[in-house]
């Protein structure tokens, strides 16, 4: 009898009394901190509820790594000194709204890893008026509220990556004071015109790893601020022609891993600042004379993994000065027009690497061991060549093999032209015109060719003989 009036009595105290108060304890199975910023240590006590209560001046709570399930309506009392609450990796599914009222000072949640969340109540963070930074990371979130941040003025950075939405939620619209907003590996299909409106303060803003496809026109008109944007791994064919105007503080932008063949000369047009660039993996076949001409502060480009085949010295003019350029994996075309490339590389050495698939005289060959024939002092087109049936779309070493028999071919032929005494510097070989390679001086030099091969042979054992090997002869 007397333990059911003491549970009604207790049921019956005004909240603000009973279940919102402090205590001057540290929490059973957590540890506490005496100092004068108080942290209280919950993580990894196999906590399946929360504890009754908190001690009054706790600045900290860490509760990673138990089994939360449900949070109740001011769930942690009244802390009037908590700054900082981490629940990551629980097993959180529902949110009662309010649950985090009494924390008028907290500036940092931490909620990711809850993997049973999926939705949020619009009213699930009422009264956090000081929340500097949310983690909702990995919390197989579907969408939030369009008013779900409502009173979260100050909030600085919003971390969703890891969900399941397919559009930028509407929630974050015109929230000016957002810096860094964490979108990754989510399902986001489209960027709308007003998806991003009104961030006007935003630094950072990572849409990398999702399915997007469409972005619309001035989708980014107001990220006038924006220093680091990831749109990488998605599935861009194309972009709008201003997409990035008026981005002119924008340092490093990723369009990796998508599926551009062009590169407009509209689009990076006001990105004076802007010192990397990444355009890898994409199909890119066709830069636009001028793409480039305004990136003054550009130091490294990322142009690998496309399907580019040449790079016209007009393209690359204003960016003459770069400090690094990627260029590997694309089916260099290494004719006269590459020339200055070669020459670029020589005396910068910052470009390595740029495999050349055609034509096929030089297929296997990198642009840095071309050596290119000049006829009365203009470049002429290494030969294409009827020794290789097949040319592959990278080097192997089959065709590095075949490329050294015909500059070797080629070497015979300057010999007996009786003119083997030019300097190196000097000494690019005399190819014969496309395709011109003549049966006669191909038998004339018959032995002189066996004897070779049997030294590539040799030398292919040691692959890094191959260019000294072309150097010596
Ligand atoms: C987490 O919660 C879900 C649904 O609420 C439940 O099915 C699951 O068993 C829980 N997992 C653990 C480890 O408690
Ligand atoms: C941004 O912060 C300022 C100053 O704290 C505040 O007055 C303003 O309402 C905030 N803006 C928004 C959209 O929350
Ligand atoms: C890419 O450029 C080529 C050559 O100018 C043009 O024919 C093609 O239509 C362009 N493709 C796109 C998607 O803009
Ligand atoms: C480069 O900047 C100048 C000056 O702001 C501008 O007139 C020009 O259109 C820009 N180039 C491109 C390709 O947008
Ligand atoms: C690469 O570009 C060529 C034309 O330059 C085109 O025929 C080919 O389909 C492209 N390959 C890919 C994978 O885009
Ligand atoms: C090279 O120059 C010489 C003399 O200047 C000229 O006679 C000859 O036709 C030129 N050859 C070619 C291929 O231009
Ligand atoms: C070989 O080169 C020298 C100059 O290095 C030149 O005078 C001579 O005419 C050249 N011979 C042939 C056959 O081209
Ligand atoms: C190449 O040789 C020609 C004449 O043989 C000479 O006029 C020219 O300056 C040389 N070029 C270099 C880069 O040495
Ligand atoms: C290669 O040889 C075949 C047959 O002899 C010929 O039809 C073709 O035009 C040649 N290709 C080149 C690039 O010379």
């Amino acid at each position: 009898m007397f333990v059911t009036v003491i549970a009604v009595s207790f049921l019956m105290l005004p909240h603000g009394v009973a279940l919102w108060a402090c205590t001057r304890s540290c929490p059973p199975s957590c540890t506490c901190t005496q100092e004068k910023s108080c942290t209280v240590l919950c993580d990894r006590a196999n906590m399946v509820e929360l504890p009754a209560e908190f001690p009054c001046e706790a600045s900290s709570i860490n509760l990673e790594k138990n089994s939360l399930k449900f949070l109740a309506e001011r769930a942690f009392g009244t802390l009037p000194s908590l700054k900082s609450l981490s629940l990551d990796h629980n097993n959180i599914s529902f949110i009662t709204p309010g649950a985090f009222k009494g924390l008028p000072n907290l500036l940092e949640l931490k909620m990711a890893h809850n993997e049973y969340i999926r939705y949020l109540h619009t009213r699930t963070f009422t009264s956090l008026k000081r929340l500097v930074r949310l983690d909702l990371s990995d919390c197989n979130l579907f969408n939030m509220p369009d008013r779900i941040f409502l009173e979260q003025i100050s909030l600085k950075e919003l971390l969703c990556f890891q969900n399941n939405f397919r559009r930028i939620p509407g929630a974050i619209r015109g929230m000016e004071n957002l810096t860094h907003i964490y979108l990754e590996r989510n399902k986001i299909e489209a960027v709308a015109y007003n998806s991003l409106l009104g961030l006007s303060n935003l630094k950072y803003l990572n849409l990398q790893d999702n399915r997007i496809s469409v972005i619309h026109d001035e989708a980014f008109k107001d990220l006038r601020r924006l220093e680091n944007f990831y749109l990488n791994d998605n599935l861009l064919a194309e972009l709008p022609q201003q997409s990035f105007k008026g981005l002119n503080r924008l340092k490093m932008l990723n369009l990796g891993g998508n599926l551009l063949t062009n590169v407009s000369k509209n689009w990076f047009g006001d990105l004076v600042e802007l010192e990397v660039l990444y355009l890898d993996r994409n199909r890119l076949s066709f830069i636009e004379v001028g793409a480039f001409e305004n990136l003054t502060s550009l130091m490294t480009l990322h142009l690998n993994s496309n399907n580019l085949t040449t790079l016209p010295f007009t393209v690359f003019q204003p960016i003459y000065f770069i400090g690094r350029l990627y260029l590997f994996r694309n089916p260099w075309e290494c004719n006269c027009e590459l020339e200055w490339l070669k020459e670029w590389m020589e005396s910068y050495k910052l470009v390595r690497d740029i495999p050349c698939t055609s034509p096929s005289s030089v297929a296997g060959l990198d642009l840095s061991e071309v050596m290119y024939a000049r006829l009365n002092g203009t470049c002429v087109d290494p030969a294409e060549l009827n020794l290789t049936t097949a040319i592959p779309d990278y080097p192997t070493t089959e065709n590095k093999f075949n490329s050294l028999i015909s500059k070797l071919l080629h070497q015979e032929l300057r010999e007996e032209m009786g003119n083997s005494t030019e300097g190196p510097r000097n000494g690019t070989l005399l190819e014969p015109a496309e395709g011109q390679v003549s049966s006669a001086h191909r038998s004339s030099s018959a032995g002189k060719i066996l004897h070779l091969l049997l030294a590539c042979l040799f030398f292919l054992q040691a692959p890094a003989s191959l260019s000294s090997l072309i150097n010596a002869s």
